[in-house]
């Protein structure tokens, strides 16, 4: 007898999808709870940061890669663990209209394990370092520093056991954070291996039994679900608990043993602020012996927080302080296991990812106005439609070499002499109605108040030279016959 076909899934249309929420006509559509626009006035933040972030990959060898922000579901069931927070209760999932179960991704390590499968990469020389950058969804209760929908830039270098990856993979972020001025200690922790932490977890779970009156109802579910995340509780009656519990330091074996230490070590040679913290175990399944987590030396307030938001510092429960912990910039560690786990051959493996929102509002609350990347070199005013031409042919000639603006749409020439003067211009070259006839510009030096009449053709290259910049080639005619310099 054949067996019965699999059920396929119900398939939904999206216009049959039942609205939650009434809304209003006319209704102006809002961000949705836990989102978060950025804004040109932080687009200085995310360019430094993701700079940062790039040298730091080139220079230690990781390979930049992408992959989509939707992903099948069971990746992540498999990968991150079915029992963990992220999947049971925080994965944004939707059946699509093949009938596959989606998820958004919460993270990307499970993904880059699953490519690293896919693509065969397991045949090339190992390890492979990537690189990425992304967003990532959780629908976690919003709070500061907290969203649903948040940006992580992550290491992961795939195929080697040694502990000096753990080592510099522990250095990389640490001088990310050093670079941007911005103190963090590093808390370190080994989870032993499966067989190891079986053993500690039984201990683990002995001592817990007998405080169980005084655990949290999350807590007393943990006990028998994930003993580990005991450990990760913050409930003020809990913290006490866990001051006294077995460590995992002590139920080490000998071989994660060895490794631990030899990642301490390379540390030390480093002299890197780290914290042994036997509390640090992670959300995610996936880890065995090295973990790590990168707190702010000083947890920022909500009100700091939500001051370098822009919005106002009252506190909500969405803004309420958060622990370091709550507000750990970025984790990591070893997992050895995934690769295995998603099908693929045994493969050992380590990286971390920083949460760029985290980042960029410690950043903010530091240095709430930062200089903009590149002062304006020159600005390009004009007068007239025949001046306007002339003028879009020559910011396309300045382009590559000099930092140029314009407001070319704009019509008087005061308007435009304001945005100069606003944007700080060193130069600014007029082209008016006459300037259109004679074939030239004007040249104006706007620190020292004078001006020059300069051929068309020439303006270029005049400009270039006032900034140092050496032709190496004759520069190009821009739109006109070259003339001799007939400046005044
Ligand atoms: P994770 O600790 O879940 O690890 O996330 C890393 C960082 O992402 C956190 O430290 C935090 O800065 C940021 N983050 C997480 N959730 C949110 C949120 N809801 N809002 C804002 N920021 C958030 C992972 O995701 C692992 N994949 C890291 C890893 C890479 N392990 C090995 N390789």
């Amino acid at each position: 007898m054949k067996p019965p076909a699999a059920e396929k899934p119900k398939l939904v249309k999206t216009a049959e999808l039942p609205l939650p929420k009434p809304v209003r006509p006319g209704s102006i559509p809002q961000l949705l709870r836990g989102m978060k626009d950025i804004l040109p006035v932080d687009a200085f933040y995310w360019k430094n940061v993701r700079e940062k972030f790039e040298e730091l990959a080139e220079f230690f060898g990781y390979m930049p890669i992408e992959t989509p922000i939707m992903e099948p579901r069971d990746l992540f069931v498999r990968g991150v663990g079915k029992q963990t927070d992220i999947v049971e209760k925080e994965m944004y999932t939707f059946v699509d209209q093949g009938g596959e179960s989606i998820a958004l991704r919460p993270e990307m390590t499970a993904s880059i394990a699953r490519a690293y499968i896919g693509h065969g990469m397991v045949n090339m020389p190992q390890p492979l370092k990537f690189f990425y950058f992304g967003p990532a969804f959780r629908h976690d209760r919003p709070q500061a520093g907290r969203y649903r929908q948040f940006h992580q830039a992550g290491f992961e270098a795939v195929g080697d056991a040694h502990p000096i990856v753990d080592a510099e993979l522990i250095s990389m972020a640490w001088a990310f954070f050093k670079d941007l001025n911005l103190p963090v200690t590093i808390q370190l922790n080994s989870i032993g291996c499966t067989v190891c932490r079986g053993a500690y977890k039984s201990k683990l779970v002995d001592y817990y039994k007998t405080k169980k009156g005084a655990l949290c109802a999350a807590c007393r579910e943990r006990l028998t679900r994930s003993p580990l995340r005991l450990l990760d509780c913050k409930e003020p009656g809990c913290e006490a608990i866990k001051e006294g519990a077995p460590q995992m330091f002590d139920h080490l074996d000998e071989a994660c043993h060895n490794h631990f230490f030899k990642v301490v070590e390379y540390l030390d040679d480093l002299n890197l602020p780290y914290a042994l913290n036997p509390h640090i175990v992670r959300g995610l399944d996936y880890y065995n012996r090295t973990v790590f987590e990168i707190w702010p030396e000083a947890a920022p307030s909500a009100v700091q927080q939500a001051s370098a938001e822009g919005s106002a510092p009252v506190e909500t429960e969405e803004n309420k302080p958060s622990t370091p912990a709550q507000s750990s910039l970025g984790g990591g560690g070893r997992y050895d296991g995934l690769v295995e786990a998603l099908g693929g051959r045994p493969t050992p493996a380590a990286g971390f990812a920083i949460g760029l929102e985290r980042v960029i509002l410690l950043l903010k609350a530091k240095n709430p106005a930062p200089a903009d990347g590149k002062a304006t070199q020159v600005f390009l005013a004009q007068l007239g439609e025949a001046a306007r031409r002339k003028a879009l042919v020559l910011l396309h000639a300045l382009r590559s070499e000099l930092k140029v603006a314009s407001a070319l749409y704009k019509d008087g020439l005061k308007p435009q002499l304001e945005i100069a003067n606003r944007l700080g211009a060193r130069y600014t070259v007029i082209i008016g109605q006459k300037e259109v006839l004679d074939d030239t510009a004007i040249v104006r030096d706007m620190e020292a108040g004078m001006q020059e009449v300069v051929p068309f053709g020439k303006v270029a290259v005049d400009l270039k030279r006032r900034f140092g910049i050496v032709e190496t080639s004759p520069s190009p005619s821009v739109g006109g016959e070259r003339k001799e310099s007939d400046t005044t």
